[in-house]
Order: structure tokens, then sequence, then C-alpha cells
């Protein structure tokens, strides 16, 4: 059965279906998800200052640079007063929200934490934590110091995939970490790899499936990038079309959520962010953190903007959303936000 014999815009598909759509690389794909893109979100793009405020991790996910195993980086903390530094900068760009990402760092305990998420939240910025895998008491001192969102990618559905990628780590608990992120009442964001070693395109159609069953807020999906300093440094480096494909169809089954051109897009495709935000995106991810830390925050080569400051990547951001006729966004970008 070919795709176009399916109805684009009823907003879902089955497994089969999303996997052969998958297999097809058809342009009527990513127009119909920027269709759907421009009818349900608008044209504007809301940005989210990104702040790398650690590298220290105790995971050893095969694909990732800053894994434990990874002794060729210099390892490195941003001081709070660093961290609210590039917070400044963030408002003063006039981003409505501030991501803070980091490895699984244990010196940030909950109590230094939760310090932090009081010292940005002084600022007039929704936060996103993206650090990694927590109890459910933490989580919810997280949410009561003040964080809004929290982003945790599944990274893959297929549980053998999931257990190869990640020795040492438990598929249900990142799961459950998941379920419980949503019951604490942050917004909740999730995504995937694509294009790690054997995936297949019907996992990535489970992919797709999970997010809408978990009823997630936001999605990234990144092209994986192998990185020569892991076990996975010999594999496919290309997947830059069927992780757009992967984003588009998310777009057209989850029409009102909120979907990054990520930043892993534009390091293996040139453009590759205009091309995801004309093929159903509507958020972008700006590097916010200082210069000298930004070559040891490698999750992958040619990563983007390694070399530039803040204030370049801001312009250089602006001028891009702007030049493919889109708006940038004034408000925080919550789900339900229009503009
Ligand atoms: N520790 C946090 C966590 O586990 O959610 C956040 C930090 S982690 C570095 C952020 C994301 O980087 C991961 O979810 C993963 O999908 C992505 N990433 C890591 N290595 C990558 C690679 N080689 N290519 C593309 N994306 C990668
Ligand atoms: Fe921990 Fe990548 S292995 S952030």
């Amino acid at each position: 059965m070919y795709y176009k014999n399916f109805d684009l815009k009823k907003h879902h598909f089955s497994r089969e279906e999303l996997a052969e759509i998958l297999c097809n690389n058809d342009e009527d794909l990513y127009k119909t998800a920027d269709t759907i893109r421009k009818q349900y979100k608008g044209e504007s793009v809301h940005l989210r200052g990104l702040i790398e405020y650690t590298n220290v991790c105790k995971n050893n996910c095969l694909y990732c640079g800053i894994r434990r195993d990874n002794k060729k980086i210099e390892r490195y903390r941003l001081t709070d007063d660093e961290v609210i530094s590039c917070v400044k900068n963030t408002v003063k760009a006039g981003f409505g929200t501030v991501v803070l990402q980091g490895g699984e760092d244990a010196f940030y305990d909950t109590d230094k934490m939760c310090s932090l998420i009081k010292k940005i939240k002084k600022y007039d910025v929704a936060l996103t934590l993206s650090i990694g895998e927590k109890t459910y008491e933490e989580y919810k001192a997280y949410k009561q110091a003040g964080a809004d969102r929290y982003l945790i990618r599944i990274e893959t559905t297929d549980k053998d995939l999931y257990k190869k990628m990640h020795p040492d780590m438990s598929f249900e608990n990142r799961i459950e970490c998941l379920y419980n992120i949503k019951e604490l009442g942050f917004e909740t964001g999730t995504g995937c790899l694509v294009g790690l070693p054997n995936q297949t395109v019907e996992s990535l159609a489970d992919d797709i499936l999970f997010f809408k069953e978990l009823n997630a807020d936001m999605i990234g999906i990144g092209p994986f990038i192998p990185h020569p300093e892991t076990p996975l440094s010999d594999s496919n480096k290309d997947n830059f079309d069927m992780a757009l494909r992967v984003m588009s169809l998310t777009r057209i089954l989850m029409p009102d959520i909120n979907i990054p051109a990520t930043t892993a897009m534009e390091s293996i495709r040139e453009n590759g962010r205009a091309i995801a935000l004309n093929s159903g995106a509507n958020v972008v991810m700006p590097n916010m953190t200082e210069m000298q830390y930004r070559p040891k925050y490698e999750l992958y080569p040619n990563k983007i903007c390694v070399n530039d400051s803040p204030n370049k990547c801001i312009g250089c951001i602006k001028n891009k959303i702007l030049s493919i006729g889109r708006t940038i966004s004034t408000t925080k970008g919550f789900r339900q936000d229009k503009k």
C-alpha cells in the first residue's frame, strides 16, 4: 500500500501505515506537516536558550560523546553564577525559556538543584530541565522549586535495542520517569534518536505511537551522529531524511505540540533547522553556553556553533527564522500558547 492512499489529515495511523510512510521519501509528507503546523501553531517560532551546565555523567550510553568512558574530554561544571549569567543573556535576547541540560551528575543533589532552580526562576522565564533519570521525590522537589518542564528522551522504544545502547540502565525505569514527570504536572518532553544500529522502521513507528500514548507536550527528534570516541564510531552517518520523516509524522499525529528543529539536524545538513521548520517544527534551541565550555559538550562531531559566542548564535538564528518568513514568539511557548 502506497502512503498517498492514506488520509494524512486524520491524525492517526497504524504501526504498519507509519512504517510504510517512513520508507518513502515524499515531499508531500513534509508539506502536510507544514500545513498542520501552520494551522495549529501559527507562524511564530519559540526560542529556548540552552545552557549546557555540566558534562559529567555517570551513564555510558553507547552513542554519546560525553559518556562516562570517554576519557578524552575534560569535564566541567558551571558555577551557579555562570548559569545565572547565561540566564540573563537569554532574557536579554527576549527568549521565553531556559533549558538547563547536562549529564547525570551526582554533584547536584536535590538541595543544590532546587537552589539553582529557584535562582533561575527569579527571572521571567519558563524553565525546562533536561538532567536525566531521577526519583519521583526528586522530580517532585524540582517541580515545587519552580521548574516548569522536563525533557527526557525515550531514545528508542525497542526494548532490546534500548538495553544494548544503555548499559546499566533500565527501559522500565525510563518509562516510569516519563509517567512520573507527567503525573507531577511538568510539561513533558521526550523524543528519540533516529539511525541507531539495527533500529527498524517498525520500531520508529512504535516510538511515534508511544509519544501519542504518553500525550507528550514536546517531542525532539535527533538524527544519531556517530562520535569517534564511542563504541558506535563506525555507524551510518546520514540519518537526516529519516529523522525528518519521523518528525513530520509526529506533527501530523500530534498537531498542537511543540517540536524543535534540533541542533543535530543542522549539524549534518546545511540549513537543517530551516528545513525542519518547514516540515513541521516550531521551536529552536539556540546554545547560550559560554564559548569556553562548548567544545567540551561534544555529544557528536561537527556540532554547530561550537566556536561561536551566544550573541552570534542569537543573531544568526533570528535572521534564519525571519528569512523563511516566520516570526519570533514573544510568549513563553507553552503547548497551549497560540503565539
Ligand atoms: N542526561 C540527559 C538525559 O539523559 O536526558 C540529557 C543530556 S543528553 C546528552 C541529551 C540528548 O543528546 C540525548 O537525549 C540524546 O538523544 C542526544 N545525543 C547524545 N549523543 C548523541 C549522538 N551521538 N547523536 C545525536 N544525538 C545524541
Ligand atoms: Fe550521559 Fe550522554 S551518557 S549525557
